[in-house]
């Protein structure tokens, strides 16, 4: 009954919710009426567009749960624009479609009181300036040049107005001469059908409501050679600066999280990385083990020697290993996990878990295929996985960015839980069998239908860490028994499934607060209970949905439910958080339930 309740409040909050219909739809009536080949943006634009100030939306910027910016440029995109379309984003100061290949009207920008940057340059626009152009109270920079717009110049005269350039267009007849206008140089108007007027040196005739249709000696004329030369060399320069500006907006993102490779240097090897200690140990202690051990016959393809020079790029540098992509000469591509914290264990130790681990094999979880244990150098070598990890997909930006559905969201979820569930069930003589549960550590593959699945890696160091401190460093480390100083069990693995859940559910990052209020962003460093406090807040609302599904009606049964586990998997007391089998049963069973409908088969309240 109080879930039906539950339910209601739920619908309530969503009709009520903060994003604007109106600018949405507009929003999507231009998705829908243009195309590029650089971004697609019908996948992309899913969801509100607005949260908050934030926008996960390739070029829409927000304030305050309204969309105030709408950059688009060069990126190839097609179409013409949807009539009148913009007039419901209503706090709009900011419209920018230069250098793509839009045709046919530019848009009718009446009531848009708030403009000041309008950025329609280097397009196929055609027809005329709109005469509402010159109501805009606050524009502040117009760009119309490079298009096919015809028709005269209306009278601007707007004292913001501070950039304006009309040049090479088809415009004709007299320059306005009001006081702004006046203000610009030829070059804002050259290049034009039959423009005339003091600034471009052309008196107007007598009449000049009817000029000639003398075709334009004059603005051939007046471009003298290296002028041409000039503006040639500028158009070549713009187009390899927007060309580096898209590449970079592109890769910004994955730089920055460091997956590319922050210090990716072209031609490093793993022997740049190991050699050092690979070699004094080979020729000061002989017994030692010098190559790699291989869990499986089939599968030493290589040894260590293949294995040095192989080139590597940064895949990920975490706080107990980095992790590199190696590329052997037979092109076979493996990660190679550096460890470090380790060197205090013994051989036997090392050797012991680790030949453990490696007779694991569950398509949830990514496969070792050999180690290298020296004294200071101890490498894990395991299946590449190429497509990324879940803290990519929840967390990227850009546009190079797809958004990630409530489906994808559940299987993604479902995947890390079997794979857990069987560590769980294989190591049962661990305290904490997998110890580093994280959205950075479940990786992600995409079959040839689209459909995501994921496995787990970095799972088993926990009987390696030798102190405290090491410790800390794995996500366990956060959790509230470890802040309190007791003992760890597998219920800690449980606890950050549960904030795993939940970072799938909100899209936030765990231990990171953000106050809607002032805009601050904190971080929350020991115990996450806290960022469970706050994320959930304890009603329940669509507001604590990623806003990337909250458009998924059909889903909030599901995502109920799975806050709902989430909360309990992340109870501050290990006791009453449920075991792993019972976490993948029920995971499995709200996968598997009919879609959108109201039940009350079961009444396990939160609170
Ligand atoms: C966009 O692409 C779709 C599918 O290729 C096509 O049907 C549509 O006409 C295109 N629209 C424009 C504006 O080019
Ligand atoms: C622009 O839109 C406004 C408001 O809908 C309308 O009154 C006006 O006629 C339109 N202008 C043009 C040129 O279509
Ligand atoms: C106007 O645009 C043209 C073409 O891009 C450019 O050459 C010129 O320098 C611009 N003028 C001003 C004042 O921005
Ligand atoms: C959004 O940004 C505006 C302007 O920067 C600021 O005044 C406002 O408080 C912010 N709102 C939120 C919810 O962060």
């Amino acid at each position: 009954m109080r879930r039906t309740i539950l339910f209601f409040a739920l619908f309530l909050v969503v009709e009520s919710a903060e994003f604007f219909p109106n600018e949405r739809d507009a929003l999507l009536q231009l998705r829908d009426s243009v195309n590029s080949s650089v971004v697609d943006l019908h996948s992309h634009w899913t969801g509100p567009p607005c949260y908050y100030n934030q926008s996960k939306w390739a070029g829409i910027s927000c304030s305050d749960g309204h969309v105030n910016q709408l950059v688009l440029e060069g990126i190839q995109l097609t179409g013409s624009l949807p009539p009148t379309f913009l007039l419901h984003i209503t706090y709009l100061t900011k419209i920018s479609f230069r250098n793509n290949l839009f045709y046919g009207p530019v848009p009718n920008l009446t009531g848009l009181i708030d403009l000041e940057f309008v950025f329609l340059s280097d397009n196929r626009f055609s027809g005329l300036i709109p005469f509402g152009y010159v109501e805009l109270k606050k524009l502040t920079d117009l760009e119309l040049q490079g298009n096919e717009l015809e028709g005269s110049i209306p009278p601007f005269n707007q004292q913001s107005l501070i950039g304006f350039n009309v040049s090479s267009n088809k415009l004709e007849g007299p320059i306005p001469e009001t006081p702004v206008l006046k203000r610009f140089s030829k070059s804002s108007y050259e290049n034009n059908a039959n423009l005339c007027g003091e600034v471009v040196g052309i008196p107007c005739s007598i009449s000049p409501a009817s000029p000639p249709k003398a075709p334009s000696e004059k603005k051939k004329n007046g471009l003298k050679v290296w002028s041409i030369a000039l503006i040639a060399a500028a158009v070549t320069v713009l187009v390899l600066v927007s060309i580096m500006f898209i590449f970079f907006r592109y890769f910004r993102r994955s730089k920055r999280k460091g997956t590319q490779g922050e210090d990716k240097q072209g031609n490093i090897s793993i022997e740049n990385v190991v050699k050092r200690s690979y070699w004094s140990k080979s020729t000061e202690d002989p017994e030692k083990t010098l190559d790699l051990i291989f869990f499986e016959k089939d599968m030493s393809v290589f040894d260590m020697d293949d294995l040095l020079r192989a080139s590597a790029e940064v895949l990920g540098k975490g706080k107990l290993s980095t992790t590199y992509k190696a590329i052997l000469e037979s092109g076979s591509v493996v990660a190679v996990k550096r460890l470090k914290e380790m060197n205090s264990l013994s051989k036997k130790e090392f050797t012991q878990q680790i030949q453990l681990l490696g007779k694991l094999k569950h398509e949830n979880l990514v496969e070792m295929m050999s180690f290298y244990y020296s004294k200071d150098e101890k490498l894990i070598v395991y299946e590449y996985v190429p497509q990324g990890d879940l803290f990519e997909l929840l967390h990227g930006s850009g546009i190079g960015r797809q958004p990630l559905n409530w489906t994808a969201r559940i299987s993604i979820i479902k995947d890390v839980a079997k794979g857990l569930n069987f560590l769980h069930q294989s190591l049962q003589s661990q305290k904490v069998p997998h110890g580093n549960i994280r959205s950075k550590n479940v990786l992600i593959q995409q079959d040839q239908n689209k459909n995501y699945h994921s496995k787990l890696t970095d799972y088993g160091f926990f009987p390696l860490l030798p102190s405290k401190e090491s410790l800390r460093k794995l996500a366990v480390g956060k959790s509230p028994e470890f802040s309190q100083g007791k003992k760890l069990t597998r219920k800690a693995d449980i606890y950050c499934f549960g904030i795993l859940l939940l970072e799938v559910i909100t899209g936030k990052i765990p231990g990171e607060l953000f106050s809607p209020e002032n805009g601050v962003t904190s971080y929350v460093d020991d115990d996450l209970s806290e960022w469970v406090r706050t994320v959930v807040n304890n009603d329940w609302s669509t507001d604590i949905l990623d806003m990337e599904i909250l458009a998924q009606k059909e889903g909030y049964d599901e995502m109920l439910k799975l806050t709902q586990l989430a909360l309990q998997c992340t109870d501050e007391a290990p006791e009453k958080r449920p075991k792993m089998s019972e976490v993948l049963r029920r995971i499995e069973e709200i996968e598997l339930e009919p879609k959108n409908l109201v039940t009350d088969v079961e009444d396990d309240s939160i609170s």
